[in-house]
């Protein structure tokens, strides 16, 4: 077992159909919706490069290349962009894509998120790696998956990232039991999957960011199709809860859900009062609004 080996991969799975935000996901995949000026999973691939890690693995589906295609190298773009001297613009461009290793894997059909991350299991071999869904957008320093990378160092398994959600949301959430460890880091004693209110252990919900062992992929094998026809990740983290500690991390940070499009819409109004040339003019534009 290879659980004290550095993270070194980071799976995103992208192979969502994305019906919340139908039609404008017929073509275009969610993530590569902008939040102003970026696609949202750039803000992942940016999140994982700042937290050392480099190997990004796209899950996306067949025929869907946009996604790879915005992280290579654009030459004609580049340069008409030199010739005009825009080198700033330039830079930013090439940023990215000079700092990460992609990789690309196909989900056939979009079975669930189980099922997505089963797909990358050769890509990954046998090392712990990281799982970023880019809709959930995180603002933190330092970034989200280095505080848990901490954790993964002391616990050497699996660690999620939670949030604490208010009690009439957590059925839209994977909700764990957990004893603190102090310090904001739990051990796990179970997971439930979209629970009531009442039904549910705590108010400690799964967000989008997983550090995991490659034994996950056997027992998703064996966690099989739910009622919905989908490999849910929780069912097999749950399978892998029989046979080892996992841990949860209480995230230092903030979480927009760029998911659905009310969620959407908050992302680009958080990041637009973040960004130096339109937080100014953002109070003046919402009231010219009324
Ligand atoms: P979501 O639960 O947001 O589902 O997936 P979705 O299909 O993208 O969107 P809706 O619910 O239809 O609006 C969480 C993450 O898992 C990926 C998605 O791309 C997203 O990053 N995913 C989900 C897959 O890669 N494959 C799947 O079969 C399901």
């Amino acid at each position: 077992m290879s659980t004290s080996r550095t993270i070194r991969k980071v799976v995103f799975p992208a192979a969502g159909l994305g019906t919340r935000i139908l039609p404008a996901t017929t073509v275009v995949p969610k993530e590569l919706l902008p939040i102003l000026d970026k696609p949202i999973i750039q803000y992942g691939v940016e999140e994982a490069l700042a937290s050392g890690l480099n190997e990004i693995i796209l899950v996306t589906s067949p025929g869907k290349t946009m996604l790879e295609d915005h992280f290579d190298r654009h030459p004609e773009l580049e340069e008409i962009l030199e010739r005009r001297g825009k080198s700033a613009l330039l830079d930013g461009l090439r940023e990215v894509s000079r700092q990460m290793e992609l990789s690309t894997v196909f989900q056939d059909e979009p079975l669930g998120l189980g099922h997505a991350v089963l797909a990358s299991r050769e890509l990954v071999d046998d090392e712990p790696f990281a799982v970023i869904l880019s809709d959930d957008v995180i603002d933190a320093d330092p970034p989200a998956l280095r505080q848990m990378l901490a954790v993964f160092d002391d616990v050497a398994g699996p660690v999620l990232l939670v949030e604490r959600v208010p009690r009439d949301a957590v059925h839209r959430y994977g909700i764990i039991d957990g004893a603190s460890l102090g310090s904001d880091v739990y051990r796990v004693n179970d997971l439930v999957e979209k629970p009531s209110p009442e039904n549910a252990p705590s108010d400690l919900a799964i967000i989008g960011r997983y550090l995991l062992t490659p034994d996950i992929y056997p027992a998703l094998e064996e966690t099989g199709k739910d009622a919905g026809d989908e490999i849910q990740l929780t069912d097999g983290l749950r399978r892998l809860l029989q046979t080892r500690p996992i841990h949860a991390v209480v995230l230092d940070g903030i979480r927009q859900d760029a998911g659905n499009k009310l969620g959407y819409l908050r992302a680009i109004l958080y990041f637009a009062r973040k960004h130096p040339d339109l937080a100014d003019h953002l109070p003046e534009l919402l009231r010219s609004l009324e």
